[in-house]
């Protein structure tokens, strides 16, 4: 038995959601093999050792929100599924789940098959599609039946962007019905696009060009009446709902009624929206335009409720929201200096997909969160809420062999010049975090070891993720 054995992680401290200890974990064939004890497990012959005393052993990490090569304005966003994965692995994420769009004439199928080319042979790391949904005609609603029978579990509709992506509470009520019936999960983006559109007309009106003035248009009220709405759609459908990218405190509110009355509400977080605040829109020139994203960063107070939340287990999910624009112009394409005299032209977004297991192993080693709620929101809670459990973010017997080791006694600082990603800014430069990942195995292949990329470029497979 133990001959068959690929690969040994020995005397690491393992952690899983419901603890902690110092084990060995063994890998046959792609997969986890057998934990155990100290000295209870022997290498087998043909086994490597990986020497992990000292070391923190965790589920590679499941992003549950990018935006890779991701169309906008003609031209796509800075990154990739080859540049966007290996910022991602080497930041000990081994799965993602990208939002595919809509293609020609609105088919959600055509939209699919683009994101496949997009992502097979380039993407480094194992991953699955979102779709999103623009409206929900009865041709989308077939549509979502098909793709969930496909694997494509989970769908995102918009209460913003009224001019691109914003669906009515009808179209979003519909869709919600249907995936009571057909075992998808919603997810929606919780601003409410009227009242921004109107915010923004005055503010541009007035002269108010920079781009703070985006975050003074998209107040904390515009978010939380959306995620009240939604989550009466979801109530009068009958289905459980998914919230992406929670910013605001006074969202959490609603959540927290809505839960009350019954309603299985899951709420998303992401590093940015704990880390980071509005005051980033204070930074002179036109740098703060780095910065523009929606929802956008919150008053200097608001993440403290966040990080409550995300100790109680009221916020499930620390994903990215990767989504990265240039500063700088390249080519054709579209850039923050877009909307450099009109914050409304900065195309939204930032980076994030290389630097959120460290951010948020940080909180661990700054006693903010445990350890195990850091395994728990960033790996086996989004696995179980899109579909991938028992394969992804689960440290057991018959689980895919996607380990992370981290080294606690190491640090990291985060810079432009280091993230590996196309993008030409990086949102967190200069700040150190405690822990570095030293070691990520993907399938049971070693990806990364002692922080070096060490395979092949673009091995990561199209995951069938389970309906509920
Ligand atoms: O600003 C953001 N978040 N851009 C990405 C698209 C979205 O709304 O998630
Ligand atoms: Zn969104
Ligand atoms: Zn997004």
């Amino acid at each position: 038995m133990t001959a068959a054995w690929d690969l040994v992680i020995k005397g690491g401290t393992v952690v899983t959601p419901s603890g902690r200890s110092v084990a060995d974990l063994a890998v046959a064939g792609g997969r986890i093999a057998a934990i155990g004890a100290l000295d209870g497990i022997p290498a087998g012959a043909k086994a490597s050792a990986v020497d992990a005393r000292g070391m923190v052993v965790v589920p590679g990490g499941v992003d549950a929100h990018t935006h890779l090569a991701m169309p906008f304005k003609g031209g796509t966003t800075a990154d990739d599924f080859a540049s966007g994965s290996r910022a991602a692995l080497l930041g000990g994420t081994t799965t993602i789940i990208d939002f595919a769009a809509p293609g020609p004439g609105g088919s959600l199928e055509k939209g699919l098959d683009a994101w496949h080319r997009k992502a097979e042979g380039e993407s480094s790391v194992d991953y699955g599609f979102h779709m999103t949904m623009v409206g929900a005609p009865e041709r989308s609603l077939r549509e979502m039946d098909r793709l969930v029978r496909q694997g494509v579990v989970s769908f995102k509709l918009f209460t913003a962007y009224p001019d691109r992506l914003m669906s009515d509470d009808g179209a979003i009520f519909k869709a919600l019905r249907r995936s009571r019936d057909n075992g998808a999960l919603v997810s929606v983006h919780a601003e409410n696009g009227p009242v921004i559109e109107a915010l923004t007309r005055e503010a541009l009106a007035a002269g108010n060009r920079a781009p703070r003035f985006h975050a003074l248009t998209r107040p904390m009220a515009a978010e939380a009446e959306a995620a009240a709405r939604i989550i009466a759609l979801a109530e009068m459908a009958g289905a459980p709902v998914y919230i992406v990218h929670v910013s605001a405190a006074a969202s959490l509110a609603e959540i927290r009624r809505g839960r009350k009355r019954g309603v299985v509400v899951l709420a998303e977080t992401c590093p940015q929206y704990l880390y980071l605040t509005a005051e980033e829109y204070e930074r002179p020139g036109f740098e703060a335009a780095g910065f523009v994203m929606s929802p956008p960063l919150r008053p200097k107070g608001n993440e403290t409720a966040l990080w409550q939340a995300l100790r109680d287990g009221e916020i499930q999910a620390v994903s990215t929201d990767h989504c990265s624009f240039f500063m700088k112009r390249h080519g054709r394409s579209p850039c923050k200096e877009d909307g450099r005299k009109d914050f409304s032209r900065i195309p939204n977004g930032a980076p994030g997909i290389g630097a959120r297991m460290l951010l948020m192993w940080d909180a661990v080693q700054k006693g903010r969160i445990t350890a195990e709620r850091f395994v728990e929101a960033t790996a086996s809670s989004p696995a179980r809420i899109f579909g991938l459990h028992p394969r992804k973010g689960n440290l057991a017997p018959g689980a895919d062999a996607d380990i992370v080791v981290i080294d606690p006694r190491k640090t990291h600082s985060f810079s432009a010049s280091n993230n590996n990603l196309n993008v030409d800014y990086e949102p967190y430069e200069g700040r150190t975090v405690h822990g570095a990942v030293r070691d990520v195995f993907l399938r049971g292949r070693p990806m990364v070891r002692h922080h070096a990329l060490v395979a092949r470029a673009g091995g990561g497979t199209f995951l069938r993720r389970i309906p509920r």
